[in-house]
């Protein structure tokens, strides 16, 4: 992309002039015009700014003299490189670069001490009226200056670790031209890293370690947003769009405000990110990063390293090793690792056995990848033997899987809490030369205080720089914890531990289920409902369905989705907060309250309303599949909220049916469920009948009291619909309503669910029907009994509660 370019100068360089000063800024640069020095191009509405910059601090301890071409937000107070012109060929002290336009036309870097090209743009240049302007949008375009159309080069085709707003990231199809960004190797070095984030032809993104390993992918694009990364439809997150055609696949953003100041790109650590400035506390805030935590991206800290997120500098050496720069790991670039402080003997002392090589256990470690299974080996003694007498293995584990090795350097160990660890961590036995063994075990005993901090004075200066990291991270996390409210993100990306506090480490428990467990929780302004998903495969499929239904959507009658956290295995989601529990509890525990007449009509209307959006005023048809009392919950004013979308179907648009695997609860499973796997939205309807019946009695339809000995007449929803053919609805009703009920509504509302629990989906009303109809604008004729219900319960043949219960 951006080749080294030492060229001689020597034709090339006709057109250097004098540089011209800048008293009032400029967004050109013309063959009389010139930029060096401090000169600064800024564009003409003053939000991006090119020049010549050293980045880094001049008072770091390591100090940078390297100086490079770049472009940045002008106004914004911390020097941010978004674009790099020269990341692998610095401008090094004490030379005086100079950007002009040289002799071929191209925009060049020219260094006047050796008379040589740094940099140049290297187009096919076909006019000699060639200019460079730094455009409104950030892109520093050469063209003719006579035809602003005829471009030949510009920087948006040359990205480096920041996508602009209405800049691509992907494949121009016609060219071969591919726009990938590259992360830069650390804070200081703008030198290509080794991190990249780039889209497949198919159109899906990926974040790659080394151009090769995938570490995140973003899903495939529904029209919205990325499948796997729901977050990018946020309040504050600007308008994504992909483009996918016959010339071009590419992927862009567009700002709602063009002021806002946003920067979206792959920082040195490996992980994609949206941020915006805070003017007010003058500091980034990133609405949006992936992966959520440093641990899961690929080699973040080098071989032979640890990496522990719950960690300020998560990245460590293993024991037995040291940082192999020390400089690099200040200035934030970990992939090199560390080094073994002794080496391995490895049978080269055979005759001696106290020399040699020895094994160092790590417990609750995420294992590193390309293991190799040796089915040979039964114990771990044998295990460990397979492993010594390999010289280019260097650990070994034992465990349910048997015995794996591992060959040379170990990537991606990490570090494991006791909590999250549960069967999926094990313990790593990581090779070392005996006497580093000794020098540790004696350390322990603690014989040699010394030794532990460093053996000299060196290693006990680099504590002293990384300490002062940590002092300079804790303040600036504590900052951004204290503005996450005021930004007013739509959902937002809880870390692990904000939830733990908030839910103070799990402790108020306010239910539980199959799928995990509920927690209540406080954030500074509101309570929050806490879901922690089980299971680690189950967990994340709920966890995904979860976010991509309720997390797009937003209606009062479905519950809001505040946020969410998926950090390494913790899959966790948090709701708006509901104070009087859900409808079951309400209908069927024996509490005080008695939900009146009144409340109950209004939350079958609620419901009703929620599923309607559901199934057809949201983007895609989203079909719920689990309609019960319990996933409906109640706020302070009995508004009812539909949750739990972990069983959610999305269809798109154009989809009406799905092919799915049973799911649900039985007791509200349409029968469709069981003779066949194509359903649709009337699933939902069915189960909402279900839900209107129990609403109406008070009682569970399946309960034992409507099994009076075995007689399955009394089953509800076929004696309400045989009552109501007879004209007698208010022996129905709930006894403790004590007759206190509208028998208008009454019957309305038997006969909605009655035609909502007929056997043949196209005989229900949709959802919008049944809105109409509770509000007695649309009128029903009298249903007929479901077939299939009245079969079971009117037939004289035996029927097993078991069948009963399944429909
Ligand atoms: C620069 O912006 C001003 C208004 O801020 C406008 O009048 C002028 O035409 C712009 N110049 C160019 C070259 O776009
Ligand atoms: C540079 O470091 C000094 C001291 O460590 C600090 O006060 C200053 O804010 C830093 N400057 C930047 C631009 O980070
Ligand atoms: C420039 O033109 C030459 C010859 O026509 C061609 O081979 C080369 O690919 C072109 N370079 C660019 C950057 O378009
Ligand atoms: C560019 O070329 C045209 C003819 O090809 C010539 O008339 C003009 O003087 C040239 N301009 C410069 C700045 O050299
Ligand atoms: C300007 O350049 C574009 C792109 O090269 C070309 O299509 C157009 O004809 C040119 N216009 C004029 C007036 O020369
Ligand atoms: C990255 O890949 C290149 C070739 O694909 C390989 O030579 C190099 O060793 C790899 N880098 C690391 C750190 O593995
Ligand atoms: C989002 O961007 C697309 C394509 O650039 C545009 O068509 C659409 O109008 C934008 N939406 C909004 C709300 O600005
Ligand atoms: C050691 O293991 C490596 C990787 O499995 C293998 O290629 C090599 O042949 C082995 N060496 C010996 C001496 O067995």
């Amino acid at each position: 992309m951006l080749l080294p370019c030492h060229v001689l100068l020597g034709l090339l360089l006709l057109s250097l002039y004098t540089p011209a000063s800048y008293a009032a800024a400029t967004d050109t640069v013309s063959p009389g015009h010139s930029l060096a020095g401090s000169d600064r191009l800024v564009s003409n509405n003053s939000k991006f700014a090119l020049g010549f910059f050293k980045p880094g601090n001049e008072s770091s301890s390591y100090t940078n003299h390297n100086s490079y071409l770049g472009i940045w937000f002008n106004k914004v107070s911390k020097l941010t490189p978004l674009w790099t012109a020269n990341g692998e060929n610095p401008v090094v002290d004490p030379t005086s670069p100079e950007l002009a336009i040289s002799g071929d036309g191209n925009l060049a870097i020219l260094d006047h001490a050796t008379k040589s090209i740094i940099w140049s743009t290297r187009a096919n240049i076909t006019t000699n009226d060639t200019i460079a302007v730094l455009l409104n949008n950030g892109n520093l375009v050469l063209r003719s200056s006579s035809n602003s159309s005829n471009i030949f080069w510009q920087s948006f085709d040359y990205p480096t670790d920041t996508l602009f707003a209405g800049a691509k990231i992907g494949w121009d199809k016609v060219t071969g031209l591919n726009r990938r960004l590259v992360s830069r190797k650390s804070s200081v070095d703008q030198a290509p890293g080794i991190f990249s984030l780039e889209l497949g032809l198919n159109g899906e993104g990926h974040l790659l370690w080394n151009s090769t390993v995938a570490y995140w992918s973003s899903g495939d694009w529904n029209g919205r947003y990325f499948g796997l990364a729901p977050e990018m439809i946020g309040d504050v997150m600007p308008n994504f769009t992909f483009v996918h055609n016959d010339q071009e696949a590419y992927f862009t953003y567009t700002l709602y405000d063009d002021t806002a100041i946003v920067h979206a790109g792959l920082d040195v650590f490996g992980i994609g990110f949206v941020g915006m400035w805070l003017e007010g506390n003058q500091e980034w805030f990133k609405n949006y990063r992936q992966p959520v935590v440093h641990c899961d991206v690929y080699a973040v800290c080098g071989p032979f390293t640890i990496c522990d997120d719950n960690k300020d500098l998560f990245c460590d050496c293993m024991k037995g090793f040291s940082v192999r720069s020390p400089k690099d790991w200040e200035l934030d670039d970990q992939t090199g690792g560390c080094i073994r402080n002794t080496p391995l003997s490895c049978g080269s002392s055979k005759d001696r056995t106290s020399l040699t090589d020895k094994f160092y256990p790590m417990q609750s470690i995420r294992l590193p990848n390309n293991a190799e299974n040796v089915q040979a080996a039964t114990s771990g003694d044998e295990c460990s033997q397979v492993c010594l007498s390999n010289c280019s293995c260097t650990a070994y584990s034992y465990g349910k899987g048997g015995c794996s090795v591992w060959h040379d350097e170990l990537y991606n160990v990490k570090q494991l809490s006791d909590s999250s660890s549960d069967g999926n961590g094990g313990v790593l036995y990581i090779r070392l030369a005996a006497r580093e063994l000794q020098s540790l075990e004696m350390k322990k005993s603690g014989k040699i205080t010394g030794v532990a901090i460093g053996a000299s004075t060196g290693g006990a200066l680099l504590l002293i720089i990384l300490l002062l990291i940590v002092w300079r991270r804790k303040g600036k996390w504590f900052t951004l914890t204290l503005e996450k409210p005021e930004v007013g993100v739509g959902i937002i990306a809880f870390r692990y531990i904000d939830l733990q506090r908030a839910t103070k480490n799990f402790s108020e428990k306010l239910g539980g289920g199959s799928f995990g467990s509920v927690f209540k929780g406080y954030l500074s302004d509101s309570t929050i409902a806490v879901k922690r998903l089980d299971g680690a495969r189950q967990g994340e499929k709920q966890f995904r369905a979860e976010v991509n239904s309720i997390g797009i959507i937003q209606h009062i009658n479905l519950v809001k989705l505040v946020g969410f956290c998926c950090e390494g295995d913790n899959r966790l989601l948090a709701y708006e907060y509901m104070p009087n529990s859900s409808l079951d509890v309400c209908l069927f525990k024996a509490n005080d309250i008695v939900l009146d007449w009144t409340t109950r009509y209004q939350i079958a209307i609620g419901v009703a309303r929620g599923l309607a959006y559901l199934h057809t005023s949201c983007r895609d048809c989203i079909i719920h599949c689990d309609i019960k009392p319990e996933n409906i919950l109640l706020d302070a004013s009995y508004v009812p909220k539909i949750a739990d979308f972990g069983m959610a179907k999305i269809l798109g648009r154009e989809f009406s049916r799905a092919m799915t695997t049973m799911r649900g609860t039985i007791g509200y499973l349409a029968p469709e469920w069981i003779s066949g796997t194509v359903v649709t939205s009337k699933v939902d309807v069915y189960s909402y009948g279900m839900v209107l019946f129990e609403i109406i009695s008070g009682r569970r339809n399946s309960s034992h009291e409507n099994f009076r000995d075995g007689d399955y007449s009394f089953f509800f929803p076929m004696q309400a619909a045989r009552k109501l053919l007879d004209g007698d609805i208010g022996s129905l009703v709930d006894a403790s309503l004590e007759g206190g009920v509208n028998l208008v509504e009454v019957e309305r509302a038997c006969k909605i669910a009655c035609w909502c629990i007929q056997d043949n989906e196209f005989d229900r009303p949709t959802m919008g029907e049944v809105v109409q109809s509770l509000e007695g604008l649309l009128e029903l004729d009298m249903p007929p009994l479901p077939r299939l219900l009245n079969a079971i319960t009117g037939g004289s043949h035996p029927v097993t509660p078991q069948y009963f219960d399944s429909l």
